[in-house]
């Protein structure tokens, strides 16, 4: 019988947005078996959730802490643990589930403080287990061919990319609301980390920018503001970006762009040609060359490059989107856990502890920068 992954979870319980992502994604290619968690900040409400879920109550945990400890003292404990609890409550269980030699697949960014995330990097560094951050967009199957088709260098060397992400969910006080816990803590610098926007939705578009060129961004010249008058971090932000490679680009990230739902886009421009891409339409790119006209890029009908290692499940036309790009990130770390043949290339393209890094330097240079009139502020120097 096919091997399954015993998944355990923190976070994710009543209420919570992400972590019902996480347990769907998980289930869409067999590859896990969902048994055990802490799935609220509250015992009570761990508890409660888990009754909902159909978890055997003996594997419903109070804290972090006594789940990794138990967990790992049974011969059927958990071999893989999702963390989709607020940006300051990610360092500490990926660390406690690492240092147990069980495997951890974490929400973005990857902690809500720099010392956070060099220590949550020690614990990675001296781990045998693997840590995966769900940069879920990077796990579109259109993204990855993307991906190869910079990698060949049909768009010659690469001049400038642009990246979008705006939402308008947060053009108020939602915070204030009493019944929004997700722009609560979003909004909590002690919670979410030094950004607002930048951190929630500005370390997706770079990171996907990253990912698709292959190049790094060394350095930054941001402008953060708040619009919405009380509250205490960004929800606004232009960025230059200097990227390696002597590419450039920039950035704009808002949450108060009225209207705006999860208006994603990137393009990429090289001296051959460029493509673009909008999350909101995920299954097509546009790849446009000099002098030809432009090709449509399908999901499954268009892809040509065998090593984009972008597989679809159901055939073209018929829309995938926003929950397959997450399974993909869980089937591929699957794969990886269980030494699938293509290891070595999947390792290559799941975001891990090296990312979440270059990503955690990308927010807090951006906010750096923008702290001192936006001067040019190198990554290197925090
Ligand atoms: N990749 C994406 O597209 C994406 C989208 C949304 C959120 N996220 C990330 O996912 C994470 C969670 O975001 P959300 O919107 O789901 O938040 P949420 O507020 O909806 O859910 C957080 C959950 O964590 C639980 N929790 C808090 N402290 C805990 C603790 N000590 N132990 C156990 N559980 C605890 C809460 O009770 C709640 O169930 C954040 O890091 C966020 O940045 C990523």
């Amino acid at each position: 019988m096919k091997k399954k992954l015993r998944l355990g979870m923190v976070g994710g319980g009543q209420g919570a947005f992400i972590g019902a992502v996480h347990r769907l994604s998980a289930r869409m290619d067999d590859k896990y078996e969902f048994l055990a968690g802490c799935l609220s900040s509250t015992p009570e409400k761990a508890e409660l959730s888990a009754k909902e879920l159909g978890l055997d109550l003996t594997r419903s945990y109070p804290d972090y802490k006594t789940m990794a400890e138990q967990e790992s003292q049974r011969d059927d404990g958990v071999e893989v643990v999702s963390i989709v609890t607020p940006n300051h409550m990610h360092a500490g269980p990926a660390i406690e589930f690492l240092n147990k030699g069980i495997h951890v697949i974490c929400d973005k960014p990857m902690t809500a403080t720099m010392d956070d995330a060099n220590e949550l990097m020690r614990a990675i560094k001296s781990s045998k287990a693997h840590f995966f951050l769900t940069h879920n967009y990077s796990g579109y199957p259109v993204i990855r061919e993307m991906r190869s088709l910079v990698k060949n260098g049909e768009l010659g060397n690469l001049r400038i990319v642009k990246g979008a992400y705006l939402q308008g969910w947060l053009g108020s006080k939602e915070e204030d609301s009493g019944s929004n816990k997700q722009a609560e803590w979003r909004t909590d610098p002690k919670r979410s980390g030094a950004a607002g926007a930048v951190g929630d939705i500005g370390s997706h578009t770079m990171h996907l920018l990253e990912f698709v060129t292959g190049l790094k961004c060394k350095s930054v010249a941001a402008d953060l503001t708040t619009f919405v008058e009380g509250r205490k971090l960004d929800d606004d932000a232009s960025i230059m970006i200097r990227m390696t490679e002597n590419v450039k680009g920039n950035l704009s990230i808002s949450q108060i762009a009225t209207g705006q739902e999860n208006n994603f886009t990137i393009s990429i421009y090289g001296e051959k040609g460029a493509l673009h891409w909008a999350q909101e339409n995920p299954n097509y790119a546009r790849f446009s060359r000099v002098g030809k006209a432009d090709q449509i890029i399908t999901r499954g009908g268009a892809i040509q490059n065998e090593n984009s290692y972008a597989p679809i499940r159901i055939p073209p036309g018929h829309p995938e989107g926003y929950l397959e790009g997450f399974a993909q990130i869980y089937s591929d770390a699957a794969d990886i856990i269980l030494n699938h043949k293509n290891k070595n290339e999947l390792l290559e393209l799941l975001p891990g502890g090296d990312s979440g890094m270059q990503i955690m330097k990308f927010i807090n240079a951006s906010v750096k920068s923008s702290n001192n009139n936006s001067i040019w502020t190198d990554l290197s120097s925090i």
